[in-house]
């Protein structure tokens, strides 16, 4: 049989983990797919660096967007990365009847509605596997795996660098610029690191996990989205001392007024298994009302696990390109005529558990005063410490633990406590997560 032709449209971390593991495994890759499949010509900007990882018998181009309308290739794999070149190569490449394989979460996190709708107008497929926690196959397991359940809530270490920097800053006490600069240097973070860092990342897959889990439209601009970089040392310290570890979540849940969709530092105790999830490693637990709760590991980014996702996808794409499209398995899992419009709660709607820590004045009475301040908005304390004696200002930690809440209330009550005289201004505030 004819072999596939793919247009690999970038070859740095990812496009490179991709065209090594196509060449490494291609007799086993040929043997899954039913043909071979072969680099037609690679896009990038570099061109001298791009020939020295392809060698001589591949061509490099260098503009992607018009080398996607090549009558040669069945596929066009892309792994540039953002929102500008990457989309305009994918939507021209879906108008020439081109199948798409990307790990591009930012691009269908923003506009994957439409690249979505134009991928169904001209009858072609998009995968996007590596778009989501590199090799972990979630997409294919909520897509498929779970087809028969109603999904209650999905919740996920989902963005490999800001996982690295705080296991760095736990178990090493490195600082945090010094492990960004790491995980950079591993390959881990975005071209902008500030996708990592302040949650961004997390949340584009977090938008495309909940599309999947509830068959709703991707609705990236309705997430909360709250990063790691303002975490301190002192409050990883506390969690810790209390059982629980910080770690950047994204949580999509099921609830009665809507969906929510949230990305945030969250205490999970740490006797969960997920509390363990260290480095670039990501995990992924998924609630479902006949499977229960399913959890999903693997490694998060780099090369090779990336690349592992990208090739799972290009063999898909080949097996099924003879396939009538109502034949495949829907981008959203769900038939595109039968999406939801079931709303995203804002994030004051939504009811989870704090932690909380303020600096007091040390004085006789102080924690009564928060405990009464925060009994008023109707919110119940779970455990109230007081962290060390008070210092040479005579002022100390007070670290409180909420049980739930609505995060309007909570907001309402945090405002009421920093007006006390006795207590500053500043404050750490953390969702905490019980994850049962
Ligand atoms: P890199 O920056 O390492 O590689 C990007 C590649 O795209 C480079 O080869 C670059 O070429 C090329 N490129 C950029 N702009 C153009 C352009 N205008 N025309 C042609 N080529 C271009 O990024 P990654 O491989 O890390 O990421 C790629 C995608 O994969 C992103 O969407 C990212 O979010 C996603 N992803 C990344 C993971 C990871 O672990 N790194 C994991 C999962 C997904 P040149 O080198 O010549 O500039
Ligand atoms: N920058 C991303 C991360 C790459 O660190 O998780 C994988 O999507």
């Amino acid at each position: 049989m004819k072999p596939v032709r793919i247009g690999l449209l970038g070859i740095g971390t990812v496009g490179g983990g991709t065209f090594e593991v196509l060449k490494r495994n291609r007799e086993e890759i040929t043997r899954r797919a039913g043909r071979h499949i072969e680099v037609a010509w690679v896009a990038a900007r570099d061109l001298d660096r791009a020939r020295a990882i392809v060698g001589p018998d591949i061509p490099v181009v260098a503009d992607a967007v018009a080398a996607v309308s090549d009558p040669d290739v069945d596929v066009i794999v892309e792994v540039i990365g953002g929102t500008t070149v990457a989309k305009d190569a994918i939507l021209r490449a879906i108008a020439h009847g081109k199948h798409i394989v990307t790990a591009n979460k930012a691009l269908l996190a923003i506009d994957g509605n439409e690249i979505l709708s134009a991928a169904n107008t001209h009858g072609v497929m998009i995968a996007f596997e590596a778009a989501v926690s590199g090799c972990i196959p979630i997409v294919k397991a909520l897509r498929e795996g779970l087809a028969a359940n109603r999904i209650e809530w999905i919740a996920g270490i989902i963005n490999g660098t800001s996982n690295y920097i705080l296991s760095e800053m736990r178990t090493k006490k490195l600082p945090f610029a010094a492990a960004l600069e790491a995980a950079q240097r591993l390959g881990y973070a975005e071209a902008d690191p500030t996708f990592d860092i302040e949650g961004i990342d997390a949340a584009h897959k977090l938008t495309l996990l909940s599309a999947i889990g509830f068959g709703i439209p991707v609705q990236f601009d309705r997430a909360y989205i709250e990063g790691i970089s303002k975490l301190t040392d002192r409050d990883i310290t506390y969690a810790e001392e209390l059982g629980y570890r910080i770690k950047l979540l994204g949580i999509t849940r099921r609830a009665p007024t809507g969906i929510e969709l949230r990305v945030h530092p969250t205490l999970i105790p740490a006797g969960r298994i997920i509390a363990s999830v260290d480095g670039a490693m990501n995990a992924i637990l998924v609630k479902s009302d006949a499977a229960g709760v399913t959890m999903y590991y693997g490694a998060g980014a780099g090369a090779e696990p990336t690349a592992s996702a990208v090739i799972a996808d290009i063999i898909e794409v080949t097996r099924l390109m003879q396939a009538e499209p109502e034949e495949r398995v829907p981008f959203l899992a769900f038939q595109s005529d039968a999406l939801s419009d079931v709303r995203i709660l804002p994030m004051a709607d939504v009811e989870t558990s704090y932690y909380l820590r303020v600096r007091v004045k040390d004085v006789v009475g102080v924690l009564a005063d928060i405990a009464r301040t925060l009994a008023d908005a109707g919110i119940s304390v779970a455990s109230m410490l007081q962290q060390g004696a008070g210092d040479a200002d005579n002022e100390t930690d007070i670290v409180i633990l909420t049980h739930r809440t609505r995060e309007r209330n909570f907001d309402a009550a945090i405002a009421k406590l920093v007006q006390m005289p006795t207590v500053r201004p500043e404050y750490a505030r953390i969702r905490r997560e019980d994850l049962g």
